[in-house]
């Protein structure tokens, strides 16, 4: 099992709320409070930041089904207090229990799982959404693109050999199988799509980058240190400079000299006959 420790949760949640693409929060809150929905289930749970974010921008919400696997991120959900609606909390392994639990949801949806999940659990759960004519929300699904700039505002930094290999390795590692098979890693958000269009939803596809600069270096020192370790697992032969190149990066941003960006998409499915 795939395991994000309660630290990096917290220190990605305001991160994670500041990138949601917010045209979509506001045209779901619209649909959601035209057809008079009122479950919602969150896939992936970890903490609760996605309850966190929805509660109160979602109108009169009746039932929150948080479905997590991770012991301990259970026990953080349990204590979770919306301002509306009751909780019911699932201990369950998405990948091996069936994804038809969605069927009683309105809204169906995750914050930084998509990428994680296999091409043909994607199809399945797709199929349960439309089965059930939930609405979808999918939000922070990683899109492959890192870009490094100069905090002066003087343009993107040219990536460096050492750039483009951690990318790479990065961006291959997205793919390995985390309990559902190989992972859709950068292409879920597309994927998510097309299978949602395919079943006859209406979509929307927007950018949700995180923007990193100094202030966030904590979490930025994170970040490159697993892809410093992805990277140097890729090329053992170059662990000496991947380490010089951690530690540039992550003090060239501390010090305000530069910032990065790290691409996510947010999607939003409106079942066929929403208006
Ligand atoms: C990147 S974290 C995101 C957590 C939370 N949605 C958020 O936005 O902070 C992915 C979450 O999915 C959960 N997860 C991963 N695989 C799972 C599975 N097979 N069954 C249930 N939960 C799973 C992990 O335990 C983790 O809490």
């Amino acid at each position: 099992m795939e395991r994000f420790d309660d630290a990096w949760l917290t220190l990605r949640e305001p991160i994670d709320h500041r990138a949601r693409a917010s045209a979509l929060t506001d045209r779901l809150s619209q649909a959601w409070s035209a057809a008079g929905w009122s479950r919602v289930v969150d896939l992936g749970s970890g903490t609760g930041s996605n309850l966190r974010f929805l509660d109160g921008r979602l109108a009169e919400v009746e039932e929150w089904t948080l479905v997590e696997q991770d012991p301990d991120h259970v026990a953080r959900l349990r204590a979770v207090s919306p301002t509306s609606g009751r909780v019911d909390v699932q201990t369950r392994d998405l990948a091996s229990s069936a994804v038809e639990g969605v069927w009683s949801a309105h809204l169906v949806t995750a914050s930084a799982l998509l990428d994680l999940v296999s091409k043909s659990w994607l199809e399945t759960l797709v199929g349960a959404c439309a089965d059930a004519g939930a609405a979808a929300l999918f939000v922070l699904s990683y899109d492959g693109q890192v870009g490094w700039e100069r905090a002066s505002g003087t343009g993107s930094l040219e990536a460096s050999a050492l750039d483009t290999l951690v990318l790479d390795a990065v961006n291959s590692d997205q793919q390995r199988d985390k309990g559902f098979g190989p992972a859709l890693g950068s292409l879920a958000g597309v994927t998510a799509e097309r299978l949602f269009r395919a079943a006859g939803y209406r979509t929307w596809l927007e950018p949700s980058p995180w923007r990193l600069a100094a202030t966030e270096a904590a979490l930025v020192r994170r970040l490159v240190a697993g892809w410093q370790e992805v990277a140097a697992s890729v090329e053992p032969n170059q662990v000496s400079e991947l380490a010089r190149w951690a530690d540039d990066r992550v003090r060239s941003l501390a010090a305000g000299h530069v910032t990065v960006e790290v691409g996510h998409v947010d999607l939003l499915a409106l079942p066929p006959g929403n208006r």
